[in-house]
């Protein structure tokens, strides 16, 4: 996004038939002696080697789904550059929101349709240009949606996901299908640059998966149960313990359990 007054703009998307990875194809770029600039958007039509978190493969129906990475250059805190995930989880759920499609997100990056989940995001990067205090930041947004029935999908990977052909029938390309996502991921990473994550907490509490479902996170203190009970201030996810002491949980490697472990999409 380049920033324009208090908004941003994507470059017109560049679509490749067929890439590796759109997030590797975009860090790549990024390495290179003359990187992209903010707002720049790749999206392949294949990818052979579509990365999930952790290190898993990510699965896509071959020039059927929406697979595209784009580029977000700015200065942030690395707190506040964690809240980019949330802004872009509502901005996918905004999206299907407009097709008809009913979702939610679960933190701290996916979007779900009832227990199956029909989007993953994957950021990756960091600080640019040899880093430091208030040093410029270079994120890569890698974003997988399923628009394609999911049967050979589900098969492959043994668990249920969603697609948007699944809940409505039918879906439009995905050439059809970035430009208004984009519109929604500008609108929402605008709102984020200018109000920060206060400025969509209320969305987001409004958007959240899995309120009341157990979950257990490591803390320095050691392990602690409770149930999923809001997002907090700064973007973190609230357990509510037994004991109705509430407790800040601020990464996914932290989280395990039913709310963390068992739901990873399409990654293999
Ligand atoms: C996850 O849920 O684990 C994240 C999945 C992210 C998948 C997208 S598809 C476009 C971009 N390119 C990749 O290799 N991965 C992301």
């Amino acid at each position: 996004m380049r920033e324009t007054g208090s908004g941003f703009a994507f470059l017109p998307p560049e679509w490749a038939e067929e890439a590796s990875s759109t997030n590797d194809a975009l860090k790549a770029r990024l390495a290179s002696a003359s990187p992209p600039p903010s707002g720049t958007v790749f999206a392949a039509r294949r990818q052979t080697k579509g990365k999930g978190r952790l290190g898993n493969a990510w699965l896509s129906a071959p020039a059927g789904d929406l697979t595209f990475s784009f580029l977000w250059r700015g200065r942030a805190s690395l707190d506040e550059a964690g809240c980019l995930s949330l802004a872009c989880g509502l901005a996918v759920r905004d999206f299907l929101a407009e097709l008809g499609i009913e979702a939610g997100c679960k933190w701290p990056n996916d979007v779900f349709v009832g227990d199956a989940k029909i989007c993953g995001i994957l950021i990756e990067g960091g600080l640019a240009g040899g880093g430091g205090p208030g040093g410029e930041l270079a994120l890569v947004v890698g974003i997988g949606v399923n628009l394609r029935g999911q049967a050979e999908r589900d098969a492959a990977l043994g668990r249920k996901t969603a697609s948007v052909e699944q809940c409505l029938g039918a879906a439009a390309a995905p050439e059809a299908l970035l430009p208004p996502l984009l519109r929604r991921l500008a609108l929402r990473i605008a709102s984020w640059r200018d109000g920060g994550f206060a400025a969509l907490r209320a969305d987001m509490e409004e958007a959240l998966w899995g309120r009341g479902r157990p979950a257990r996170a490591r803390t320095p203190q050691g392990v602690v149960e409770g149930v999923v009970a809001g997002v907090g201030e700064q973007g973190e996810l609230l357990l509510e313990t037994g004991d109705k002491e509430t407790i800040p949980v601020r990464s996914l490697s932290a989280l395990d359990g039913v709310y963390a472990g068992n739901h990873t999409g399409n990654a293999l």
